[in-house]
């Protein structure tokens, strides 16, 4: 087990060089096992949840090779095995498996996902897809038994516009007879990248990225090369956490796109921020206004943001309200924040957030973006080192964070706890 130390106060400065998005890789990994030869993906992110998945999936049968930000699944030798139990407990994402091995094999037998508790987080709407399509669920001992005669088309209104279930609809629907439409699709740039792997392995998807996707059943599907996007909550992090410590940093690789929301928050607290094709640059000022933030589905402000953001705004005069309209708890980054002097109240799915200095302290990440959310706060902190612990979340979901804090003149380090 290790923890992380950060001396902040410094402004960071330089360029940092965005990797591929974990919410893309970690759907992309099980989409291969719907082809019937090798799927070949670059710019994969470097993090602990595509390492596991990989496993997973040789664990299944799969050759996987890896070298550098390419990984090669060769899916020919796959099997229906049932994995009730093991690694798929360690992720959220394992749920994929349940769309992707019922798409090419009629049946799974998944055990209930695991990853970031931050609350409750329901997978009801996967599951009537699942129905929807002609499958059968049952709950065996934890784990979900899922199998269909013959996967048919349906039209599926998803009652909250949920990425797991639009993608893991779209991977057993792929392969179904006849025409599925998903009705209130979830629209994140993650949904697209999904789909646009999927269409090049021989699906037949309209539609991805709005909230209506049409997916026309194919019998055969086979591998391809698909480059990841390029993951717009880590960049979102890195723009956080550049306005938070005054510096000036451009942030590379990335879809500016997809960081409106963000972009548009910052510059309404006084953040200096210049889009350019494939980079933003953010230049911090002295002092930043308080705002409202409400985090919503895509192209909302991301739930993902939230935590980090809610650091952000401890460094702005006055008070703020940032509320989740995503997940109404996930605040857990918020006392380990008033541990370090934030002045920080939950009422209801809203944190009123006071600006104010923040002083170093020993704390803890309750999940990944809690993480996130208290490596922003360190870094504002001069002087004192803050302790930060549980690191293995953030090393879920971010690559080369302490090599890429240091290059823009971070002092940060690991070390055993
Ligand atoms: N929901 C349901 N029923 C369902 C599915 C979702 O009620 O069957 C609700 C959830 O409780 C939540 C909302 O719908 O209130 C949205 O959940 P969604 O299904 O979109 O979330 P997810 O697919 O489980 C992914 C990311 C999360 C990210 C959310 C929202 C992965 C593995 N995870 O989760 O990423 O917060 O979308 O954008 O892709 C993270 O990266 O830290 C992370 C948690």
């Amino acid at each position: 087990m290790e923890k992380l130390m950060i001396r902040g106060g410094k402004p960071l400065h330089g360029t940092v060089t965005i990797s591929g998005a974990k919410n893309s890789a970690i759907a992309l990994l099980p989409a291969a096992v719907l082809a019937e030869s090798e799927v070949i993906l670059d710019n994969l992110p470097c993090i602990s949840d595509v390492a596991i998945y990989a496993e997973i999936l040789e664990e299944l049968g799969a050759v996987v090779s890896r070298k550098d930000d390419e990984i090669r699944i060769n899916p020919t030798g796959l099997i229906s095995k049932p994995m009730p139990n093991g690694k798929v407990k360690k992720l959220r994402a394992s749920y994929y498996l349940m769309g992707a091995m019922l798409g090419r094999f009629g049946e799974a037998t998944i055990g209930m996902p695991g990853g970031c508790n931050f609350e409750p987080r329901p997978i009801d709407q996967h599951i009537k897809g699942f129905e929807a399509l002609g499958a059968v669920v049952t709950n065996e001992q934890g784990a979900l038994h899922i199998k269909a005669e013959q996967l048919r088309g349906a039209k599926i209104y998803l009652d909250v516009a949920s990425v797991g279930a639009t993608i893991n609809i779209m991977f057993a629907a792929s392969r179904a007879l006849g025409v599925t439409t998903i009705e209130n699709a979830a629209k994140e740039p993650e949904i697209v990248d999904v789909a646009t792997l999927l269409t090049a392995m021989g699906a037949k998807i309209k539609g991805a990225g709005t909230e209506t996707i049409r997916i026309e059943g194919v019998t055969q599907m086979k591998g391809c090369r698909h480059t990841v996007i390029s993951d717009r909550i880590q960049a979102g992090t890195y723009m956080i956490a550049a306005a938070a410590t005054r510096g000036n940093v451009l942030i590379d690789n990335v879809i500016p796109k997809h960081l409106e929301a963000l972009t548009a928050k910052l510059e309404e607290m006084g953040v200096e921020v210049i889009e350019y094709d494939e980079s933003i640059r953010i230049i911090g000022k002295s002092e930043y206004n308080a705002i409202d933030v409400k985090a919503l589905v895509y192209p909302g402000f991301p739930t993902d943001m939230q935590s980090p953001m809610t650091s952000l705004l401890t460094c702005a005069v006055g008070t703020s309200l940032l509320s989740d309209y995503v997940y109404g708890t996930r605040f857990k980054h918020v006392p380990e924040l008033v541990l370090m002097g934030a002045n920080i109240r939950v009422e209801g799915r809203t944190a009123v957030i006071e600006g104010g200095p923040l002083r170093a302290a020993k704390v803890e990440a309750a999940d990944l973006r809690a993480g996130a959310a208290l490596v922003v706060a360190a870094l504002t902190v001069p002087n004192e080192v803050t302790e930060i612990t549980n690191v293995e979340y953030i090393d879920r979901g971010y690559d080369r964070l302490v090599e890429n804090l240091s290059i823009l003149g971070a002092e940060v380090w690991r070390e055993d706890s």
